[in-house]
């Protein structure tokens, strides 16, 4: 979501100066790419149950359902930077995650039960919300580095390999079996 300069220099305000991190107007994109990830995330625990629920493949099931724990987590980790920015936590939902969203939700509407179809449009969806956060967490990561905030850097890396690590799941599920049983209906 785009920000008035304003808007900008209250975020950096947020952060009290006995933090003695530099003032910047990086900073205060990261904030905004803070927030907006953490409400990624929170967004995430109520669409992976449900497209948990639609899909009827167990293996890709447990990939969502291991996804949902790792979500958890990635959240405490968020709220653990705000923390240490000293910032309340504040989720955004972006205009980008909302679409994804209805797009999940149209390809479990157009297609049938206990399908592999179904199940091969579930991970489209997912890995569209998966490669939103493997950007934002990249560029996290990075705006981290170049801002030295040492103590943030490795959280965020961790949720990035924890994303890549899903994505590839996601794939070899949808290469290996998914997308063949799909052909075959
Ligand atoms: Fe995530």
């Amino acid at each position: 979501m785009e920000k008035t300069i304003d808007q900008q220099k209250s975020d950096s305000q947020d952060i009290p100066d006995s933090q003695n991190m530099p003032d910047s107007h990086l900073r205060g994109l990261f904030m905004d790419e803070l927030k907006e990830l953490y409400g990624a995330e929170k967004h995430q625990l109520h669409v992976l149950p449900l497209l948990k629920k639609a899909a009827s493949s167990q293996k890709l099931q447990n990939v969502l359902a291991s996804h949902l724990d790792d979500t958890r987590e990635q959240i405490r980790r968020l709220e653990a930077v705000f923390q240490k920015m000293g910032v309340e936590a504040e989720a955004r939902t972006s205009e980008a995650i909302l679409g994804i969203t209805r797009e999940a939700e149209n390809v479990i509407a157009g297609t049938q039960r206990e399908t592999a179809t179904r199940d091969a449009g579930i991970i489209v969806a997912t890995q569209k919300l998966e490669h939103y956060e493997i950007t934002s967490y990249g560029s996290l990561a990075q705006h981290a580095r170049t801002l030295e905030f040492d103590d943030f850097e490795e959280a965020l890396e961790t949720s990035l390999m924890e994303e890549k690590d899903a994505d590839d799941l996601l794939t070899a599920l949808a290469e290996n079996y998914i997308n063949d049983e799909a052909k075959g209906e």
